[in-house]
């Protein structure tokens, strides 16, 4: 009987209790002889340069190994390409670019012993203005370049439509609404951290990290030392949204400091310092204005943003291009993004990057057309259901959005919603009820990934590829996947990911690490089976040598043929091989010129606004995902409720200040940056309509991981106008905006 694959039932984490019990080990938790501490001195002016660094008590205070400052440096060399981090390195000169830049960094016996030093450090500058105010950068804003190779301003107009404007002037009905959203900061619960321990003129670098072989090439470029003698092993991350993707300067400078030292080296960042030394997502201000007929037909999508970047590089948020651009049918589109350089910290990728932005503004803005032509919101999106990728003649490979409106429309109960804003209460009449939807859009990304499957001898197999697992359920996928493809029990895989010395592999961000090794392990899987096939006709000591090759074939474990069935890791044993290992990349699938790859999904919220305080809270949420075949249906469900939750965040509490005459971030801590807890979030009705995607990928899998974050703030902010009447444009929506 064949027997019952894992692959896309809910599978606990093969890894929960080593997490739970604290068996998991984290960049930070690796010991070794000798350890050293560092702790990073920070700038406390927004530009400028500093003038002296008075180090003298630091060097003197108990446990103090060395203070690195730019008068004492170690050498590092900027990163050519900076996509997605800063273009400068720290202690190379004196110049400060922001607030919060790495100045120095201690290095003491113990961590409490560099801290107490750092704060010892007396530094005086020379300080100038910063340009902090995004709202006064955007006269002199700029064109940014093609991201992922989509220019940044695009138009796609119908045949005698001079412009965009013109086309929105011709239109029966025109809304026109701007959005903002503050600074967000990833706030993943580990912070950064690095320890490095160099042997024999090689590095071993603990960090967690989503790329392991793309932070030991960008530690390799930022120190000068040769890749193929750099190491990063990082089995477990807690959490990254972006923020462990790109390298950032306190892990070179830490690997810098153990070779000067020749000692181990660990430097941790206070949550305060991941605010500055470490990315952000943009500040984003967005125009959208839509033309329509009468009966809710788009005759002009027009979606412009400013988004602030760094005068010290990053990558800034490129809302329109990733939703507007690709989410409805209209004959006449513009999507357009300028940056506003400032001094400030760098930004980078933050979970959905671009689309989250992107969604807040146009699902909002496609809610007040709803709204003025007193079409169901659903309704109106159906009338514009995109078929093929707007001004192109790509089909999707796979696309059952209308599907994920209707099953989420049913299971939420969206008959039920009264679209007569400010017209129901709770039973007591102290609560406002309202509910809003909203699409949620991500492309689906392939990225070259390598897969190692090698049965063993004890009849386990080990699954291996250099991904990472930032809370994601990497561990459990590759298991499943590596049970799937073998046939085999769950028990007997031995996955093993976090560690840049495995096969090659992206990482995981983009929403594609499982999409990347799900027809890699089927690949490399297929490869070690017909390896094993060979094995068994070809050795002497093999029950089916000699046998003709059409008679033996390999299924669930085991090679079957003259009427015997024998499990790999006993062949294996008999003919003395300890085993056989075959490494693949997954096949690419389709063709990227003829078909446009995306995910989808639709969420649906009611919310209850206090009717004397404006106090918001989320009573339901119901979110329908269309991302082809699900591997776990348990870690996916938690994925999708985990981005629910960052929107939730987003649309409710979440804003980094800053401090316009200093460019300081005023609230760079958890006390005063709001995150979502527990009795902000209702119950998440998480649903896949599962349509496997082998245009795609022949494992029929797109990934999920971004997807819950895109629209989900889209759907409080709706919601909340169908409680109010009120809408509200600049997130967060706090209690003042509703009174
Ligand atoms: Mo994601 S922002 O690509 O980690």
């Amino acid at each position: 009987m064949p027997r019952r694959s894992p692959f896309g039932t809910a599978v606990n984490r093969i890894d929960g209790r080593l997490k739970v019990t604290g068996g998991a080990r984290y960049g930070a938790d690796f010991r070794f002889d000798r350890l050293a501490n560092g702790y990073l001195v920070v700038s406390t002016i927004g530009r400028g340069s500093i003038r002296s660094m008075d180090t003298g008590a630091a060097e003197h205070s108990p446990g103090v190994l060395a203070v690195f400052t730019p008068f004492n440096p170690l050498k590092l060399f900027a990163p050519a390409d900076a996509a997605g981090a800063q273009n400068w390195a720290p202690l190379q000169d004196t110049e400060i670019r922001y607030h919060g830049q790495i100045i120095g960094l201690v290095v003491a016996e113990t961590f409490e012993q560099a801290r107490n030093a750092a704060a010892l450090v007396r530094t005086s500058y020379d300080a100038r203005p910063p340009a902090a105010s995004f709202e006064a950068g955007f006269p002199t804003a700029t064109i940014p370049p093609p991201s992922f190779g989509e220019p940044a301003v695009q138009d796609f107009l119908a045949p005698g439509v001079s412009s965009i404007d013109d086309a929105l002037a011709a239109s029966e009905v025109t809304v026109t609404g701007d959005y903002s959203q503050p600074i967000e900061n990833h706030n993943a619960m580990e912070p950064h951290s690095t320890t490095a321990v160099w042997q024999d003129g090689h590095v071993t670098v603990y960090s967690g990290t989503q790329s392991p072989n793309r932070h030991a090439g960008d530690i390799a470029a930022w120190t000068g030392v040769d890749p193929a003698k750099v190491h990063v092993i990082s089995p477990f991350v807690g959490g990254g949204f972006g923020n462990k993707a790109t390298t950032w300067s306190c892990a070179p400078l830490t690997v810098a400091a153990a070779q000067a030292l020749g000692r181990p080296v660990r430097t941790v960042l206070t949550r305060e310092q991941t605010f500055t030394v470490t990315g952000h997502r943009s500040t984003v201000a967005q125009t959208v204005a839509l033309g329509a007929t009468r009966d809710g037909v788009l005759t002009a999508v027009k979606h412009d943003a400013y988004s602030s970047t760094s005068a010290s590089g990053g990558r800034p948020e490129s809302g329109p291009g990733t939703t507007s651009r690709v989410l409805y049918r209209s004959p006449n589109l513009h999507v357009g993004q300028k940056v506003v350089a400032l001094d400030v910290p760098v930004p980078t990728f933050m979970r959905a990057p671009g689309e989250n932005s992107g969604s807040f503004a146009i699902e909002s803005a496609m809610d007040e057309l709803a709204i003025r032509l007193r079409i169901d919101p659903i309704e109106l999106r159906m009338r514009n259901y995109a078929t093929v990728l707007p001004g192109t003649d790509r089909a999707w490979s796979s696309k059952h959005l209308d599907e994920c409106y209707r099953v989420g429309a049913e299971a939420f109960g969206w008959a039920r919603r009264n679209p007569v804003p400010r017209s129901v209460t709770n039973e007591d009449g102290e609560w406002l009820v309202g509910m809003g939807m909203s699409t949620a859009i991500y492309p689906a990304n392939r990225f070259a990934t390598s897969v190692k499957v090698r049965l063993q001898a004890d009849g386990t197999a080990a699954v291996s590829s250099a991904t990472a697992d930032l809370g994601t359920g990497m561990w459990t996928v590759l298991a499943i996947l590596g049970a799937d493809a073998l046939g085999i029990p769950l028990e007997r895989v031995r996955p093993d990911l976090g560690d840049s010395a495995l096969p090659n592999n992206y990482g995981a961000f983009g929403s594609a690490s499982t999409a990347g090794v799900a027809p890699g392990v089927r690949a490399a899987a297929d490869s070690a089976t017909r390896a094993l096939t060979r094995l068994a006709l070809d050795n002497p000591r093999s029950p089916f040598h000699g046998m003709a090759p059409d008679d033996v074939r390999y299924g669930d474990g085991s090679l079957i043929g003259g009427g015997r069935t024998i499990g790999f890791g006993t062949l294996l044993e008999l003919t003395g091989t300890p085993a056989v290992e075959a490494t693949e990349s997954g096949p690419a699938g389709g063709d990227p010129a003829k078909y446009a790859f995306h995910s989808f999904g639709a969420h649906f919220c009611e919310v209850r606004v206090h009717r004397l305080t404006g106090e918001p809270r989320l009573s339901r949420f119901t979110t329908v995902i269309d991302a082809g075949l699900i591997v776990n249906m348990k870690a996916a469900r938690s994925q999708i409720a985990g981005g629910v939750i960052f929107g939730i965040g987003q649309a409710l509490l979440e804003g980094t200040r800053v401090e316009a005459a200093t460019g300081r971030f005023a609230n760079a801590n958890l006390a005063e940056y709001l995150l979502p807890v527990n009795p902000d979030v209702p119950d998440i009705d998480v649903r896949f309509v599962q349509h496997a995607d082998t245009v795609f990928n022949p494992a029929g899998v797109r990934g999920i991981g971004e997807l819950g974050t895109v629209g989900s703030a889209a759907a409080v902010a709706n919601a909340v106008h169908n409680a109010t009447g009120r809408r509200v444009h600049d997130l967060p929506i706090t209690l003042d905006k509703l009174l």
